[in-house]
């Protein structure tokens, strides 16, 4: 008998049930965003209403808090722990050498941070997330909104290719932090980590969708089944 093909949402619900297994009771857990992270937080629910799980939950975007809220798991801020034991995130594009383009759902800023303060962090992506070299993603780059005409000019300038993020109705896309964001149509990123770190120097930059060396972990859900990489 032939075995079914799992298509891409089934390989995104599959590593998102893997990944909740690494969560045990009494952890501190890092609640990624975007429709993977989706996955795992719903196992996450199952597992605290089905089998007595006790974590608390420290989310990256209101739209996390609102899902983590709805299944009953227990949050609290980023401020309110003294660290997080483990992050679990999706990704746009992972490299070979386990860097990241984030941002897609448009929640990197808090993202970065809660995986800045997390001691594991891992991803979990279907394997149509994983590339050889970064950038065919747009990076997004998110920037306040005084003078944000300016910096995207700039961009223009460096020949970055920059689009302001809009929303269906056409109207600028807002972060949760109330700030816009700037995709860069690269197409490939020679050097992520000198990008990265250019990103990092122009004022009104509030932060950028590179995540580099900061994953410990990645499972990637495949046609032939699942993977999971330790870096
Ligand atoms: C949100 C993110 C997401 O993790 C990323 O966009 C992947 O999303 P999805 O699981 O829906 O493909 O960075 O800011």
């Amino acid at each position: 008998m032939r075995e079914k093909v799992l298509t891409q949402e089934e390989l995104k619900k599959q590593v998102g049930i893997e990944a909740a297994k690494y969560v045990k009771n009494e952890m501190i857990v890092g609640l990624g965003t975007g429709s993977t992270a989706n996955y795992m937080i719903d196992e996450l629910g199952r597992k605290i209403k089905e089998e007595h799980l006790k974590i608390i939950g420290v989310t990256t975007s209101k739209a996390t808090s609102k899902q983590a809220q709805a299944l009953g798991i227990p949050l609290k801020a980023i401020d309110e722990v003294e660290y997080v034991d483990l992050t679990i995130d999706s990704a746009d594009e992972i490299s070979e050498n386990f860097h990241g383009i984030k941002g897609g759902g448009g929640a990197l800023l808090f993202e970065k941070i809660v995986a800045s303060y997390s001691r594991q962090y891992i991803w979990i992506v279907d394997e149509s997330k994983l590339v050889k070299q970064l950038g065919a993603f747009p990076l997004p780059v998110e920037v306040v909104k005084y003078g944000a005409k300016q910096l995207y000019r700039f961009f223009e300038n460096k020949g970055y290719h920059p689009h302001f993020r809009t929303t269906n109705e056409g109207k600028k896309f807002i972060t949760d932090s109330g700030n816009y964001i700037i995709d860069l149509h690269l197409e490939v990123i020679a050097n992520p980590i000198i990008l990265g770190e250019e990103l990092d120097k122009f004022v009104g930059v509030v932060e950028h969708g590179l995540f580099l060396n900061m994953v410990n972990k990645v499972i990637v859900g495949t046609k032939k089944g699942l993977r999971t990489y330790s870096n």
